[in-house]
């Protein structure tokens, strides 16, 4: 049984350099022994670089990093105890699975001249390791349910099951810490719900410290203890996903972080109307300020009676129990999203004049930098 407490991971002030061009850093990070971390962020924001430098895959330009308490910054992957899952699973496609499982244990546990083919297996000891070897993979393939598909060749497997093959390659080594870079990336939309409930459950089992990559804030949201929110190779929040959700430090954060999106708008465009006497009542400094607020914050319902956010419908979006309208206001340049009433939904129709009714609590307000300014009777509490 693996030692929890063996995989802590720490972060400080890693960069990493591309021909003279920072793509990462410089990154703090504490990954707490046994933790479901999640890396989420835009394309290109440095996920896997961050991944790959933590594997080892990469040379850090700058700072250091300790897995379970020592330092591994120049340590070759192998020496690192980490097992990676990337996006294309990168199995060998001339070996069965059972073989392809079988690779990381028969390169720890077999010598040189026992790897070789036919005469290896007749050295002293070999068949007893060989043994164990078939053993362990057989019990890791029974607990991914992959058992009955020991002999056969990835080419003849599904885009899921090659997934568990890979993820069971990376269990059999029972290291500290996996490292896993999109990888239900390739999975159709069912699926990789189904494999999101069964990453977290295997992640539960081995207790084992984890960090996921994803640009799939759903992925991130639903499987993490901690989420780490990445943009242009840095990390602008880490919490839990209620925290970063309820209470994003930044714009680019809850904006990213916002399903079917975010609702901004200058706070110059409302200054003069009833909302914008009533935010620049409870926080200073809001002249130049962004205003933002989620779909869920506010609802449309149909209304003559104008108001300070009235407009026009001009979409309909249903995803089953929600439903959202999108609602153009004459001084915005932006439509606003806003929560309908799935009843409600099926009798708006485009053109029609709406009233968004906006919880003024839920709103949050950004200063020219992206950071989040805090109204003041919370920085007085
Ligand atoms: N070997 C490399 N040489 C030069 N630039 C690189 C190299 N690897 C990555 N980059 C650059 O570093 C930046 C971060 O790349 P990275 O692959 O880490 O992003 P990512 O967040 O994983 O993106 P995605 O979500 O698309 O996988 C990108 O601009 C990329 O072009
Ligand atoms: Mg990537």
């Amino acid at each position: 049984m693996i030692d929890i407490n063996d995989g802590a991971i720490d972060a400080r002030g890693l960069v990493k350099q591309f021909g003279g061009h920072r793509v990462v850093g410089p990154v703090d990070l504490s990954v707490r022994p046994g933790e479901f971390l999640t890396l989420v962020g835009p394309s290109g924001c440095g996920k896997s670089t961050l991944l790959r430098l933590i594997a080892g895959l990469e040379t850090a330009s700058e700072g250091s990093i300790s897995i379970a308490g020592r330092t591994v910054t120049d340590d070759p992957p192998k020496e690192r105890d980490v097992a990676m899952v990337f996006q294309n699973y990168a199995l060998y496609p001339h070996l069965t699975v059972a073989q392809n499982m079988a690779v990381p244990l028969r390169m720890r546990r077999l010598s040189l001249p026992q790897r070789l083919p036919f005469v290896g297996s007749l050295l002293p000891r070999s068949a007893a390791t060989l043994a164990e070897i078939d053993h362990d993979v057989e019990q890791v393939a029974k607990s991914l349910g992959i058992a009955q598909l020991l002999s056969r060749k990835p080419a003849q497997l599904s885009g899921g099951q090659r997934q568990r093959v890979a993820l069971g390659r990376a269990i059999v080594r029972k290291p500290r810490v996996f490292l896993l870079d999109e990888p239900l990336s390739n999975l159709d939309a069912q699926l990789r719900v189904q494999m999101r409930s069964e990453l977290v459950q295997l992640h539960r089992r081995l207790q084992v410290t984890l960090i996921y990559v994803t640009h799939d804030q759903a992925e991130a949201m639903t499987m993490s203890n901690r989420i780490a929110v990445m943009f242009a190779g840095n990390i602008l929040q880490i919490g839990t996903p209620e925290a970063v959700y309820d209470d994003p430090d930044h714009l680019k954060v809850a904006s990213f972080i916002s399903n079917p999106g975010l609702n901004t708008m200058p706070f110059a465009a409302i200054a003069n109307t009833q909302l914008g006497r009533q935010i620049g009542a409870i926080v200073s400094g809001s002249a130049e300020c962004t205003v933002a607020f989620r779909p869920e914050a506010c609802t449309a319902v149909s209304s003559a009676d104008q108001t300070d956010l009235s407009g026009r419908v001009i979409f309909c979006e249903r995803f089953g129990a929600e439903a959202f309208a999108h609602i153009a206001v004459d001084y915005l340049e932006h439509p606003i999203i806003a929560r309908i009433e799935p009843a409600h939904a099926t009798r708006l129709t485009c053109e029609q004049l709406v009233r968004v009714n906006l919880d003024i609590s839920k709103l949050f307000l950004f200063g020219p930098d992206g950071l989040r300014l805090r109204p003041r009777r919370r920085a007085a509490a």
